[in-house]
């Protein structure tokens, strides 16, 4: 996967997105990514890779200001038409390299694209580094069960599946392990699918705060 192949698979996905991934169990799984999240007023939230801005809704309205990055115009388009508001900022980014400074965001909020950029582990990074100490990192991907080994026929078909957009082999495990003593995990837990799709609450601490 690289950014090349996927501005041009996000291109051809766009218009169908919503359809697809913003509807019935996927819709059902949103709304529960967000329902009891609390995020105080004013705060600062990040969306990284909004696409269509899917979940744009759970969070506009509330009293906070919204950035939201994608690498795709075609996606952040969608996105733009559907949200005109003041309190949305809406960036052509690179997840792998945000441009924002260390701790600028009390939430940064990655959904369905740790496994869609080409290097998550980078993309975490950036992830971590822009969010605020004590601020909150929500993830709603699907990543393979931590302890297996991939069956076969997922080994077979991920490189095809992969050309449509979309890794079905990334874990999750090792792209946290070097935070782990500032990065709490505060959720893991099934959000889709018998939990091939994760819902995963992060708090950014100081590096003191996690007891092992
Ligand atoms: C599966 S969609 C998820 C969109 C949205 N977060 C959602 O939950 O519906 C993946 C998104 O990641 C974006 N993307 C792919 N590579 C990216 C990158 N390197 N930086 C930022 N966004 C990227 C795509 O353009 C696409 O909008």
């Amino acid at each position: 996967m690289n950014n090349h192949w996927n501005k041009v698979i996000y291109r051809f996905w766009a218009p169908f997105y919503d359809y697809l991934f913003n509807s019935g169990p996927f819709l059902k799984a949103r709304k529960t990514i967000f329902e009891n999240l609390e995020i105080k007023p004013k705060s600062k939230v990040l969306f990284v890779g909004v696409g269509t801005g899917a979940d744009l809704r759970f969070i506009i309205g509330k009293d906070v200001a919204v950035t939201a990055i994608d690498l795709s115009p075609d996606m952040l388009d969608r996105a733009k038409n559907k949200y005109d508001s003041p309190n949305v900022k809406f960036m052509e980014m690179d997840a792998q390299d945000l441009t924002f400074t260390p701790e600028s965001f009390d939430m940064v909020i990655a959904n369905l694209i740790l496994s869609v950029v080409p290097d998550p582990n980078q993309c975490f990074q950036e992830m971590i580094r822009v969010t605020r100490t004590e601020g909150r990192i929500i993830i709603f991907n699907k990543f393979a069960p931590s302890s297996e080994d991939l069956p076969l026929i997922k080994k077979i078909i991920r490189p095809v599946v992969a050309m449509m957009g979309t890794d079905i082999g990334r874990h999750f495990e090792p792209i946290i392990v070097p935070y782990e003593n500032y990065i709490q995990v505060e959720e893991d837990a099934s959000a889709l699918f018998n939990g091939m799709y994760r819902k995963i609450m992060l708090r950014k601490t100081e590096k003191e705060d996690v007891i092992i």
